[in-house]
């Protein structure tokens, strides 16, 4: 009895899963994964010990937005400004999808998540555009969670990038001026034949895009949280959904 009333005491306030209503449950979720190094230099610990329990956040997250039922979960994981680090903790960051990969493949595969990656392959280091690609095709068929890596992404550059191939084609006659269209520029987007998100969460207290998602997120409902990366599991994401259900999603319309 007095264990029942402890649990009770302890999670009174919590959502749960089941308190969720189920027809309202975003189907892409994307987050900016910050606050890693904060983390760290809040308890003396180098930064790197930061990215490594943002690792693990990686996996909380995916286990929740898996048993939530999101369709996608998009992690900014990397972005094109992050070159400008020091070169240790930019070799630290790309040798984490290896050993999140190494670790937590097998386990993905099981659940039958099919794993994506958002980003610019040019300048990626081998080993981390390989860990990728293997983990990529061994999924490509499953049919649960998207679970898409930002990595080396800037929407910026996307943007750029797919304004050129756009423009050769105009250039080439294959297409004129008017076939261009908010679908079109979808299709030429990184994050073809993916949704838009409908929830955008960013963690670590900042309160930007930073180069994220510009064009999907033009009607994502944002949400923001003080907790540094590290602190994020499945109590806050159920917090963000539940926000994001209280919403009303106008789209610039009338409701
Ligand atoms: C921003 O926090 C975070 C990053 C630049 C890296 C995010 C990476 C992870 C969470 C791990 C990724 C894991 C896999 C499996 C790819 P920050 O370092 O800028 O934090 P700060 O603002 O407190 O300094």
């Amino acid at each position: 009895m007095i264990k029942l009333f402890q649990s009770w005491w302890k999670n009174r306030g919590k959502r749960s899963v089941a308190a969720l209503p189920a027809d309202n449950i975003p189907e892409h979720v994307a987050i900016i994964m910050d606050g890693n190094g904060r983390w760290a230099r809040n308890k003396g610990l180098p930064r790197i010990v930061g990215h490594r329990n943002g690792m693990k956040a990686v996996k909380r997250a995916t286990i929740a937005a898996d048993e939530l039922g999101i369709r996608i979960l998009t992690l900014y994981a990397f972005s094109t400004e992050n070159w400008k680090r020091p070169k240790d903790e930019v070799d630290f960051l790309m040798s984490l999808p290896q050993e999140f990969l190494a670790l937590e493949l097998e386990e993905l595969i099981e659940k039958n998540v099919q794993v994506r990656m958002m980003g610019h392959t040019d300048n990626l280091p081998r080993h981390t555009l390989e860990a990728m690609e293997e983990a990529v095709s061994r999924t490509e068929n499953n049919t649960g969670l998207i679970l898409n890596f930002a990595l080396n992404y800037g929407s910026r550059r996307e943007m750029t990038e797919s304004m050129k191939v756009i423009a050769r084609e105009v250039q080439t006659g294959q297409l004129s001026p008017e076939d261009i269209t908010e679908e079109m520029i979808n299709s030429h987007l990184l994050s073809q034949g993916l949704s838009d998100p409908d929830l955008l969460i960013r963690t670590g207290g900042e309160l930007r895009l930073s180069n994220f998602m510009l064009w999907q997120a033009a009607y994502s409902e944002l949400w923001f949280t003080d907790l540094y990366w590290p602190e994020f599991g499945r109590e806050q994401l159920v917090e963000a959904v539940a926000e994001y259900q209280r919403r009303t999603r106008r789209y610039g319309g009338l409701s």
